[in-house]
C-alpha cells in the first residue's frame, strides 16, 4: 500500500465493520489514510472521533474517505444508542493514534465519552496504535496503563514506532506506526483463529540472479508480487513467516520477516537454515535453472567480448534441501511454463515430491510476470485440479492457502 497504488476489496477486510477511533494526537493526520485505505479493502469504517480528535482533523475529511457518518457526540440526539450499536456490529474496534490520556481513560474503564463508551460495550477484538512524546510514553503511569490495558483486558497494542517526533524532539519511541503496518494488523487480527495460527511458514519470492562479473548477471522477469502476496497473506492468517527474497522493488509486507538473497545458491542456503520447525514451504520464487560457468573478478572489457558463455545449472533449491525437509512439511511448487504446462506440472508435482504445483503461463495475457493479476492451475498430490479464472496475485494467494489448510502437517 505504500507503493501509492489503490487496494481492492478483499478478504479478509471485505464487509466487515470496523470502528475506528481517533483521538487528539498529532498523528491523528495519519490516521485519514488508513481510513482510506480500510475503506478500499472493503471494510465499513465508522469513525469515532474524541472532542480534542476534532481539534486536530476535522469529520468532513473521514466521511469523504469513507463514504459513512462520522461519530463524535455521545448525546447528539437521535443518536442516545448509537455506542450500543457500533460496539454490537463491530468486528474490531482500532484505537490510532491512542492518545496517553485515553490509554488512562480506557485503562480505567471510564465512559465518558462515546469512544470509551464503545470500548466498555463492545465484545469485538480491541487494537490500540499508541502514539505520543517519548517520554509520556516512557512514563510509568502511561506504562502501567499498557501492561493493563494488554495483559488484563486483552487489548492488542501495536506501536509505538521508533523514529523522529512531533515539535523537533528527536528521535524515540512514540510514532504512531504506519498506515499499511496498521491495516495489515487489522487484518491479522480479522483473520481471528485459523489453521495457520502458531505454523512457520517459509515463502520464497522474486528472481535471482546470476553473475556474470562483477556489474552483470543473468536473471528472469519475474518481480517477486506472487511470493510477498502469498507470505502477506499467511501471516495475516496467523503464520510466522519468512520471506527469502530475491532482488525486487516490492516494498515487503508489514509483518513476515524478510531475508534477500541474490543468487540460487544463497536462497538455498537461506531456504535450508529455515526449515527445521517449519509447517510448510512455499516456493514462489523463479530460481535461475543454470548460471554462468565462471564468474569475472573484474568488469569484461568490450574489447574482450565473449562469443559465448558457458553455462551450469544453478543449486535446485527443492531438490538441494530435500534431506532438510522436517516430517510432514508442506511442499507447494509454481510451475512457469510457456507452452501447455500441465503434464510437466503433473511430472514436477511426483519428481519433486511435492504436495500441490501452482502452474501458471508466461505468455497469457494478465497472467506470469511483472502484472498483478494471474490465472494458475492448482494441481494436488491427491489427483485434484483446480482451474481458477483470472484473479489478483492476492486472491490467487488467499486460494493457495485455502487449498494448502488440509495439508499442513497434523499439531502435535
Ligand atoms: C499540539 C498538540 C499535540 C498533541 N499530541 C499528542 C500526542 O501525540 N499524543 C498524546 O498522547 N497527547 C497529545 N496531546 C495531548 C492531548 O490532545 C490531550 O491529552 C487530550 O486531552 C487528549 O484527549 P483524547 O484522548 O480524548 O483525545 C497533544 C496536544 C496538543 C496541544
Amino acid at each position: 500500500m505504500r507503493s501509492g497504488a489503490a487496494p481492492a476489496p478483499r478478504r479478509p477486510w471485505q464487509g466487515r465493520h470496523l470502528v475506528l477511533g481517533v483521538t487528539g494526537g498529532i498523528a491523528a493526520y495519519k490516521v485519514a489514510q488508513l481510513g482510506r485505505d480500510l475503506t478500499q479493502l472493503g471494510a465499513l469504517v465508522d469513525v469515532v472521533l474524541t472532542r480534542a480528535a476534532r481539534e486536530f482533523i476535522g469529520p468532513v475529511t473521514f466521511e469523504a474517505l469513507t463514504g459513512r457518518p462520522v461519530f463524535h457526540d455521545i448525546f447528539e440526539p437521535g443518536h442516545a444508542l448509537d455506542h450500543i450499536r457500533l460496539a454490537r456490529e463491530a468486528d474490531l474496534v482500532c484505537v490510532a493514534p491512542a492518545t496517553a490520556d485515553f490509554l488512562a481513560r480506557a485503562a480505567a474503564g471510564r465512559a465518558d465519552d462515546l469512544l470509551t463508551a464503545i470500548l466498555l460495550a463492545t465484545r469485538a477484538p480491541v487494537l490500540l496504535c499508541p502514539a505520543m512524546n517519548d517520554r509520556m510514553y516512557a512514563h510509568a503511569q502511561t506504562q502501567a496503563n499498557l501492561r493493563h490495558l494488554h495483559q488484563a483486558l486483552g487489548y492488542e497494542i501495536l506501536g509505538p514506532a521508533l523514529g523522529p517526533l512531533a515539535f523537533g524532539e528527536g528521535e524515540g519511541p512514540g510514532r504512531l506506526e504506519e498506515p499499511d503496518v496498521m491495516a495489515e494488523t487489522i487484518g491479522r487480527a480479522l483473520e481471528g483463529d485459523t489453521p495457520y495460527r502458531g505454523r512457520s511458514l517459509v515463502v520464497t519470492a522474486g528472481p535471482t540472479r546470476e553473475a556474470l562479473d562483477p556489474v552483470r548477471f543473468l536473471s528472469n522477469r519475474s518481480s517477486g508480487r506472487m511470493g510477498f502476496a502469498l507470505a502477506a497473506a499467511a501471516w495475516r492468517r496467523g503464520a510466522g513467516v519468512l520471506l527469502v527474497s530475491g532482488p525486487t522493488l516490492l516494498e515487503p509486507p508489514p509483518g513476515p520477516r524478510l531475508q534477500r538473497v541474490e543468487t540460487a545458491e544463497e536462497m538455498t542456503a537461506a531456504v535450508r537454515a529455515a526449515l527445521p520447525g517449519a509447517d510448510a514451504l512455499l516456493m514462489a520464487a523463479a530460481v535461475a535453472d543454470f548460471r554462468p560457468a565462471g564468474r569475472a573478478g573484474q568488469k569484461i572489457k568490450k574489447e574482450a567480448m565473449p562469443t559465448a558463455i558457458d553455462l551450469e545449472p544453478a543449486p535446485d533449491v527443492l531438490v538441494c534441501t530435500q534431506d532438510a525437509w522436517p516430517r510432514g512439511l508442506a511442499v507447494v511448487g509454481f510451475a512457469l511454463e510457456t507452452g501447455d504446462g500441465l503434464a510437466s506440472a503433473r511430472r514436477k508435482l511426483k519428481s519433486k515430491n511435492l504436495d500441490l504445483v501452482v502452474l501458471n503461463s508466461a505468455l497469457e495475457p494478465g497472467a506470469g510476470f511483472e502484472v498483478d493479476t494471474n490465472r494458475v492451475v492448482m494441481l494436488g498430490r491427491d489427483g485434484r485440479e483446480d482451474a481458477l479464472p483470472l484473479l489478483s496475485k492476492h486472491a490467487v494467494a488467499e486460494a493457495v492457502l485455502d487449498r494448502l489448510e488440509t495439508l499442513l502437517p497434523k499439531r502435535a
